[in-house]
């Protein structure tokens, strides 16, 4: 964590207009610190727009980004933000795309050695330090795109449809990964997902979006605790709300 940072988010009345095009209209939600808030949304109503307006990549055209109440301008450390193709340097092994971070901002030789090591572990990726991005699977990619993020130790996570791309069986392990994984690190959590199933897997609380212009048209909380693993899919109450929320999706 960095010192002082408790990391909650919030987004206040952004606006983003691209020319005439209105993107996202009067956005407001709050990521509470540790937790995993998950935001929903058909395709093309502007979640990726959101994720970068609010790591700073893109200004809004009205609106405010806040952390723990103070107005952000641009990137920062505080926010770190898995996009939705991965960040992996192409040209780089995984042990130097882990340590890349770290060295950029300047720790010692060992500590980057300790944090790159940790995170190998914790991908499960041990045996792929010297791998190319293009050797690995696309399930260990994006293990090592949300890994080599949380190199940095950012209190703030931006995770955008991290799991997209993958298969239902690797989606689930990943689900499973990634809760033990922030289990031990705990961190702010913003999840971009179209997925019903993933948001509620994943998230402590869910924000629905409407169709473009993005605005929010519900925020609830997800009731199954915090360990819940894939076994609550058989839970008739999971059930439900995954029936309702996809409901309420289809008419957004
Ligand atoms: N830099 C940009 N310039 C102009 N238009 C943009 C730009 N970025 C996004 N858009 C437009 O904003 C709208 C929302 O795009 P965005 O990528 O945020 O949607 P999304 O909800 O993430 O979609 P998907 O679910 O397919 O990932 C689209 O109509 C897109 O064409
Ligand atoms: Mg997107």
């Amino acid at each position: 964590m960095v010192a002082g940072v408790t990391g909650v988010l919030e987004a206040s009345g952004l606006t983003k207009a691209f020319g005439e095009l209105l993107v996202l209209d009067g956005v407001d939600l709050q990521a509470r610190a540790g937790q995993v808030l998950s935001v929903l949304g058909p395709s093309g109503c502007g979640k990726s727009t959101l994720l970068r307006v609010l790591a700073g990549f893109e200004e809004p055209t009205s609106g405010a980004v806040l952390l723990d109440g103070v107005r952000l301008t641009g990137p920062s450390p505080d926010r770190g933000m898995v996009a939705q193709a991965g960040g992996l340097f192409p040209w780089l092994t995984l042990r130097d795309n882990l340590a890349f971070g770290p060295v950029a901002s300047r720790r010692s030789p060992a500590q980057v050695a300790a944090v790159v090591d940790e995170l190998l572990t914790a991908t499960g990726l041990d045996g792929f330090a010297d791998a190319l991005p293009k050797q690995l699977s696309g399930g260990m990619r994006q293990r090592a795109s949300i890994a080599q993020v949380l190199a940095n130790r950012p209190p703030v996570l931006l995770l955008d449809e991290p799991f997209g791309a993958l298969d239902a069986q690797t989606r689930l392990r990943m689900h499973e990964w990634l809760r033990a994984l922030l289990a031990e690190r705990p961190t702010t959590v913003l999840l971009v997902t179209h997925d019903v199933e993933e948001a509620l897997l994943l998230g402590d609380r869910l924000c629905l979006l409407s169709g473009r212009p993005a605005k929010i048209v519900e925020e609830l909380p997800v009731p199954f605790g915090v360990h819940r693993g894939r076994g609550v899919l058989a839970d008739p109450d999971f059930v439900r709300l995954k029936a309702a929320v996809l409901e309420r999706v289809l008419a957004a």
